[in-house]
């Protein structure tokens, strides 16, 4: 049997797909007792010189050509970016043609329709490499874990991110971090998605999709960026045995029956293994109620590592093509969104950092107004002595987040503070 590959796109991603499928090609047909033969490319520039050489004749000025191409039997779609990629995907789909897709942004707009749509037209859209590159969570949770129940998902899903911490661990500004993630390939041009934590919260609500079986559009996900820390932070962290992590977390909350759910840069514990992800490598750690914890990590992008992933799901779709069935069931299970839990009514440890004028005094009232507000200090060390500012580094006992808030609010309006003080949760293990 032939299963006729129409591809959306032949840049970074679609080159090393093209590469794979035709070096694979004897290896694949093996797996799977047919052929996956490349019929239809669409690309914007049909001039352009690219990593694989692609017959002329496969190339197509449209991605509705290729959609509607007889002779495509699965659309992979690598064009990025909304439109055209959501029409192209949605004809595919509504033809009752599979989708593999490595688009998280298309899915994060679109994926509950898109969702919806397969569903009613039996057919499946694939898109494992659409978090995390290489790192095999989509398959693990909707396959591996079907029979469990994930109480806890913590992540490092932004690559970009990771890298940059990681530099300014070893002493860069932030603005010299990231010029250096750009100049590497770590970073887009234009780097805000990443930096604010908006691509992780993307990713995040993906993701829990398929754990918890809620349908959660990304903006309702709490995001705060790593652009407020300073390398202070992460010297401060690293001589207190913790290291900063921009970490996508959702975690049930028991008798709660909600999801507490939220992106935003953490001190994790040196000892533990999120801790170890480094560069730009992505790691998700599950905790489910039958198989406990358990941690994948990998690469979280690169051309070669998400073309891996996007045949893995083309050879997985196409199983399914020709044992002639259909679909894969519902994508979201769940009979409607999970309510999110009040992070304000969290309880957790906190590491604080608050620059201030060297003055007699100071230190007492910072720990008064914190002891007003019921948030108690599990330790407390001041970082430089009469050159202003210095920097008081605090970690809490656990407290509540309303109160944390609320004392870092009126700590903020003392005369002798000089910046709003940075804060961030400690992940336990
Ligand atoms: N790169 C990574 O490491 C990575 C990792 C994970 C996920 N992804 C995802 O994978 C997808 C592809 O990323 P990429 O890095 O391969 O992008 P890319 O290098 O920019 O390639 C995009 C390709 O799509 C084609 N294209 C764009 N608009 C088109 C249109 N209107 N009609 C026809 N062709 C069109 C381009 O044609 P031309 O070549 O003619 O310009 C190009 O070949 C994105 O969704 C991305 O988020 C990428």
């Amino acid at each position: 049997m032939r299963i006729g590959i129409g591809m959306l796109g032949l840049g970074t991603v679609g080159s090393e797909v093209y590469r794979l499928v035709q070096e694979g090609r004897d290896e694949i047909s093996r797996r799977l007792d047919a052929t996956l033969e490349v019929v239809a490319v669409a690309v914007r520039d049909p001039s352009r010189v690219r990593a694989c050489s692609v017959p002329e004749s496969l190339l197509r000025p449209t991605p509705e050509s290729v959609v509607r191409d007889p002779d495509v039997d699965l659309v992979v779609e690598l064009m990025g970016g909304i439109e055209p990629a959501r029409e192209a995907v949605t004809h595919a789909l509504r033809a009752r043609k599979p989708v593999v897709t490595a688009n998280k942004a298309l899915l994060a707009e679109h994926g509950t329709e898109l969702f919806e749509l397969c569903d009613r037209r039996r057919t499946e859209i694939a898109f494992e490499a659409a978090v995390g590159g290489a790192v095999p969570i989509v398959r693990t949770l909707r396959l591996s874990l079907a029979a469990d129940r994930v109480e806890r998902l913590v992540a490092i899903i932004n690559g970009t991110t990771n890298y940059v911490l990681g530099s300014m661990a070893e002493g860069r500004s932030y603005p010299e971090a990231l010029a250096e993630a750009q100049r590497l390939g770590y970073a887009e041009a234009d780097p805000r998605l990443d930096v604010e934590g908006h691509d992780a919260a993307q990713k995040l609500a993906l993701l829990i999709g398929l754990a918890f079986g809620a349908p959660l559009h990304w903006s309702a996900v709490p995001t705060i960026g790593i652009g407020h820390l300073t390398p202070a932070d992460l010297s401060h962290a690293a001589e207190l045995s913790h290291c900063v992590k921009l970490l996508a977390r959702a975690e049930r909350r028991t008798g709660q029956g909600r999801l507490a759910v939220r992106v935003g840069p953490h001190l994790v514990p040196r000892g533990s293994l999120l801790a170890s992800v480094s560069g730009a490598n992505n790691a998700v750690l599950l905790d489910s109620r039958a198989a406990g914890p358990s941690v994948l990590v990998g690469r979280g992008a690169g051309g070669l590592a998400t073309a891996a992933a996007v045949v893995a799901d083309m050879i997985d779709v196409a199983r399914r093509i020709v044992a002639g069935s259909a679909g894969i069931g519902p994508y979201l299970w769940a009979s409607g969104p999970l309510p999110f839990a009040d992070l304000d009514e969290e309880v957790e440890r906190a590491y604080l950092r608050i620059s201030v004028q060297d003055r007699p005094g100071v230190l007492g009232r910072l720990t008064t107004l914190l002891g007003e507000h019921r948030v108690s200090i599990a330790s407390l060390v001041q970082r430089g002595h009469q050159v202003d500012p210095v920097d008081v580094v605090l970690l809490t006992h656990p407290c509540r987040v309303r109160d944390l808030r609320l004392a870092l609010e009126a700590i903020a309006k003392d005369e002798c503070v000089l910046e709003p003080p940075c804060w961030l949760p400690i992940l336990e293990a």
